[in-house]
């Protein structure tokens, strides 16, 4: 491998090469980085109509002790239905209650998890006829065992009305399954609503779990794609993600069911946050809004106006001026400050759907218009023709034909493929017009057999089309990985780059191979050329040059993706630099492989298929490696 290091050759790389793509799918948010406790806060994942479904909620008592059923009589317009539990049993009297009391308890998204000393915010909307003596409890595995508790008590006069309760718990012992419960031993009529339990101690206050917050914060990416994929096109565009109902306080926003993925999110993750969480990343928000089209549905260009206006209006929302309709709704909401939102996605794979290209001139020329400055990502596939409509990136998908849920067009192929077709496409963009938009990567991965839940062999072909496009980021602005996160109790889509449970989170080997690349944006590529033997198809390599964000130093690191089933030899040539300018001290090479090409990492080892960081011996202007195979290793030299 030669590497010229000349500055005369470099290449600047996108400042916003590597980003993330988050979108709500196998509970990512809900359940998952939405640090939110209670599943159905508000009961309405039933629906609207009464009786509904209180799924997760289950009742504490029996028949002759309790009717619990849902009405309409809830203090929130946007989501009128509330919970009524008649308490036929008292303490007192012929009727007693037992020794718990009766109501309803929460076991959250699989079990919420409860940590000793760690304090937990519950808030909850309470109206009840007679006096109020409820009891808040956090109880462990099965309702065994007492971890934290609160009673709530006042006259009924005090709760005639409808009442927000807030109370602190803290926890005096672990468990990880724990569940959320509201008794009483009380006879009368108590009607609950919006009931939250939160830890307290979220990424800055924001309502993040901190430590999935931290495995994207590592990735250090430049911007993050939301709220979807599929989700925001919904099966039916009745059910798809709109922003309005997503915003303002938590307790007011209606939560609606995701018909792609198949569960119900009450939007306390809304588009507010999601702009929250793109700024606490230091990463830039690429907001995708759906442009009239789902999977089953379209509106009319003719009709499509109202979300055009919608559109419009979130842009408004996220830099508007504070004093502006929606600016100052975010301002109330905590952040008078404009967001960051340069890009916005019109729709999702939507390319080949009849109302697509009208719609999307529509919403193209209206924010061109209202905003001059922001860049404008179509659907369709620009890498190998050129767009017959105005964009500023198009968005460039490869779809995999067992996936019939998507409607396939002459622009959208699979995307989600094999490991051996993966890596061939690094190749992909050397034959990309250099003079159209320039496109962005927004969804790429192995899938299928060669990926399991998350194999080395899918990370490596990965590992290999990055290369590529970090090869060719002349012509590529972004690229991200999806999805992002799997709750391990509802895998909707495998695989994914972090699997977590309510307490456990861990990387997948495609997770790693995306850290190897977090110093790429904005540093410098530099010119290499593998020189042609007998292993060459197997072997991939790129070298950039950057100052590391670590420790400010400089360094140059070579990337090597051996996807072959032999070990290779490589010798490293450094050209066009100064004798002895790279430092043996301070120079590492670290390296993602494993024992089988299928290994995974897991709950029980998460640590399985992990980079492995060590020394390097013999830093100089050539460098003798071996790369073993079915490995990624990045060498990194440190500069003088
Ligand atoms: O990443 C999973 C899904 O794949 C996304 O929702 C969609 O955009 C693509 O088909």
């Amino acid at each position: 491998l030669v590497v010229d290091a000349s500055d005369a050759t470099g290449r600047p790389i996108p400042e916003t090469l590597f980003g993330i793509f988050f979108e709500e799918i196998n509970h990512a948010g809900a359940g998952g980085l939405w640090a939110e406790l209670v599943s159905n806060r508000g009961f309405e994942a039933g629906g609207p109509n009464t009786p509904s479904n209180i799924d997760p909620w289950t009742i504490i008592g029996n028949e002759s002790s309790i009717i619990v059923e849902t009405d309409r009589t809830s203090f929130f317009e946007r989501n009128k239905v509330a919970l009524r539990l008649e308490v036929l049993c008292d303490s007192e009297g012929d009727n007693t209650c037992p020794d718990e009391g009766v109501g309803v308890y929460n076991p959250g998204f699989w079990g919420m998890n409860i940590e000793q000393g760690k304090t937990y915010k519950v808030i909850f909307y309470v109206r009840s006829t007679e006096s109020l003596n409820l009891t808040v409890s956090l109880k462990g595995s099965n309702g065994v065992g007492n971890l934290a508790s609160s009673a709530i008590t006042g006259t009924a006069d005090d709760f005639s009305n409808w009442t927000k309760v807030e109370t602190l718990l803290v926890a005096k012992a672990t468990d990880h399954n724990s569940r959320l419960q509201l008794t009483t031993t009380t006879k009368g009529v108590i009607w609950l609503d919006q009931v939250s339990a939160m830890p307290v101690d979220t990424y800055k206050g924001h309502g993040f779990r901190t430590e999935l917050f931290e495995m994207l914060s590592a990735l250090k990416p430049k911007f993050i794609r939301f709220p979807g994929g599929c989700f925001v096109e919904g099966e039916w565009l009745r059910n798809a993600f709109r922003w309005k109902a997503t915003v303002g306080p938590w307790e007011e926003r209606p939560g609606h069911f995701g018909d792609v993925w198949m569960y119900w999110t009450d939007d306390g993750l809304g588009y507010f946050e999601f702009l929250q969480l793109a700024e606490d990343l230091g990463a830039l928000p690429i907001w995708v809004f759906n442009n009239g089209v789902s999977h089953n549905d379209e509106v009319d260009t003719s009709a499509v106006l109202p979300l055009v206006q919608e559109a419009l209006d979130g842009i408004e929302f996220a830099r508007g001026d504070p004093t502006s309709k929606w600016g100052s709704l975010r301002a109330a909401m905590g952040h008078p400050e404009p967001f960051d939102l340069r890009y916005v996605a019109v729709g999702n794979e939507d390319c080949g759907k009849p109302k697509y290209r009208g719609n999307y001139l529509k919403f193209y020329h209206a924010i061109r218009a209202a905003y001059p400055d922001i860049q404008i990502i179509s659907n369709c596939d620009g890498s190998s023709r050129a767009l017959d409509h105005p964009a500023d990136m198009y968005d460039y998908h490869v779809m995999s034909s067992h996936m019939s849920f998507i409607t396939t067009d002459m622009y959208d192929y699979h995307v989600y493929t094999t490991a051996n077709d993966m890596f061939s496409r690094a190749s992909t963009f050397d034959r990309t017009s250099r003079n159209g938009p320039k496109a962005f990567v927004s969804e790429y991965a192995v899938t299928g057999k060669d990926a399991g839940t998350g194999s080395l062999l899918a990370a490596l072909a990965e590992a290999g089309f990055l290369i590529g496009l970090e090869k060719n980021s002349d012509v590529i602005e972004m690229v991200s990985y999806a999805p992002l996160f799997v709750n391990a109790n509802d895998r909707r889509w495998n695989p994914d780059a972090i699997v977590f449970n309510s307490y456990q989170a861990y990387g997948t080997p495609s997770y790693w191979v995306q850290l190897f690349f977090s110093e790429s944006s904005g540093a410098t590529l530099l010119s290499s050329s593998l020189q042609s033997n007998s292993s060459s198809n197997s072997v991939l390599a790129s070298a950039i040059t950057f100052q590391s964000s670590v420790d400010n130093k400089n360094y140059i690191r070579i990337k090597v993706v051996n996807f072959g089933t032999s070990a290779v030899n490589l010798k490293i040539s450094i050209d066009g630099l100064e004798p002895n300018s790279l430092q043996l001290s301070g120079s590492t090479k670290t390296v993602l492989t494993s024992g089988n090409v299928m290994d995974e990492n897991s709950f029980s080892q998460p640590k399985k298929v992990v980079p492995i960081k060590s020394g390097l011996q013999n830093v100089g202007k050539d460098l003798n490696v071996t790369v073993p195979a079915r490995s990624f290793t990045s060498f990194d030299l440190l500069k003088e």
